[in-house]
């Protein structure tokens, strides 16, 4: 095929039989995060730049590499989204959501674009399922977040480590301390790190950190940690969510070396990884950004949230292979005579809320039940002359395969006993 009509490098198309499990997926967050109180969100798929270069960061590498930013016909520059909390954050500042009762618990999913070298894992749009506390600085709400994240992803068939960090405030007596010392030990060591990482002494220390080449990764070993020069408050605040965590029984490795890449984040900050996935293993990170509200113009608002990718879900999720929802009930119709009825029967359940199919193309009864087969319904409703005639539907399991003779006004009813 021609590559004009191939989707761009780094997207996918998401199709049939895969795509019901993205709306699983999407499903089971509205269920957990709105049981939670996280009510639903949704921002503009762009945003004019500035919420970008001014909430995620300017030195980080999202915005500064990464961003599908372009000029409108107005002469405004707009970027397409990379990443869901600066938004959230403007939008809830926008409707002064502020003001009601805080914390403002917001949930979202949708697509998302940042310009990476795309491999197994990493696209160039991509979905996100995320959560947004706004305005709360209690270690409470950082253990309910992360508590969520963890079960939501169980949930999902995937079984991740949960990898802790706080990485203080921005203060003299907190992280711009430990960033003095960590860049003078960086100096100090320069000739032990890779090339390409020597230049991010000035710029963005702490991304030195996440250095991919291994010389820098060994050097690294022996860096100043900012587990030890946390202050007394940010110290006391991830002692508590530690503890919190282990009351609701919820796993961790404290990792001192964690600075997660956007710059936006104070204290407490996580990643969730997974097997399977490749050097593309974070399934979900987040964290506090206690100071974003006020890079964006708002009073100030301490936060807390992450944000799960979709598509790295699905590929390290343990594929069931059970579809959720859809055709519970294929109704084949013999004859002529049938046809029509077929039809009927199929809404009557669709109405009862019974999924439903029933064949439009007047097939033979052969070919409609292997389509039962593949539609992946338990039950086949028959229906032809006789039990037209007696005002009945021979209903079939077609897992097991027994037969039973059922009234047509008793056929919503008695689907709805052999479901539960
Ligand atoms: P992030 O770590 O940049 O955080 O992204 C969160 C998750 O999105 C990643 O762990 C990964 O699963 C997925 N993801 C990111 N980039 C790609 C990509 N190119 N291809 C596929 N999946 C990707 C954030 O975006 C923060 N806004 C999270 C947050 C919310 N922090 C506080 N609140």
């Amino acid at each position: 095929m021609s590559k004009d009509f191939q989707a761009p490098k780094g997207t996918n198309d998401i199709v049939p039989p895969d795509s019901a499990r993205w709306l699983a997926l999407a499903r089971s967050a509205e269920e957990t995060f709105t049981a939670a109180g996280y009510d639903y969100v949704e921002t503009p798929i762009f945003e004019h730049t500035e919420v970008f270069e001014r909430g995620v960061g300017e030195a980080s590498e999202v915005v500064g590499k990464q961003m599908y930013t372009f000029v409108d016909r107005g002469g405004r520059s707009l970027t397409l989204r990379p990443e869901g909390t600066a938004p959230v954050v403007r939008t809830a500042l926008e409707h002064r959501l502020d003001r009601g009762a805080l914390p403002v618990k917001l949930f979202y999913a949708g697509p998302f674009f940042r310009q990476e070298r795309p491999q197994k894992g990493r696209y160039r749009q991509f979905s996100q399922i995320g959560i947004e506390a706004i305005g709360a600085d209690d270690p409470l709400i950082d253990a309910e977040v992360i508590e969520l994240a963890v079960r939501f992803l169980r949930g999902a068939g995937v079984q991740p480590t949960l990898l802790l960090n706080s990485i203080g405030h921005l203060d003299p007596s907190c992280r711009r301390g430990y960033l003095d010392v960590l860049v003078g030990w960086l100096r100090d060591h320069v000739d032990a790190l890779a090339e390409d990482d020597r230049a991010k002494i000035d710029v963005n220390p702490l991304r030195i950190f996440d250095s991919k080449e291994q010389r820098t990764i060994d050097a690294m070993q022996d860096a100043p940690l900012i587990t030890d020069h946390l202050c007394d408050a940010c110290r006391k605040h991830f002692d508590e969510v530690q503890t919190l965590l282990r009351d609701v029984g919820v796993g961790f490795e404290v990792e001192p070396r964690l600075v997660r890449g956007l710059d936006y984040y104070t204290r407490t900050a996580f990643e969730l990884v997974a097997g399977g996935l490749g050097s593309q293993n974070a399934v979900g990170g987040g964290g506090r950004y206690d100071g974003l509200s006020e890079a964006l113009g708002g009073p100030p608002l301490a936060s807390i949230g992450f944000a799960l990718g979709m598509d790295r879900i699905l590929l390290a999720a343990e594929s069931t292979g059970e579809r959720d929802g859809g055709v519970e009930v294929y109704v084949v119709a013999i004859g002529e005579r049938a046809t029509t009825e077929a039809f009927k029967v199929a809404t009557d359940l669709r109405r009862a809320g019974i999924g439903a199919q029933f064949d439009v193309t007047r097939r033979a009864m052969k070919g409609q039940m292997k389509d039962a087969d593949r539609s992946g319904a338990a039950w086949a409703v028959i229906i032809g002359d006789d039990e037209l005639d007696a005002a009945q539907v021979t209903l079939k399991d077609l897992k097991g395969g027994e037969q039973q003779t059922v009234g047509r006004s008793d056929l919503v009813r008695t689907l709805e006993e052999r479901r539960r």
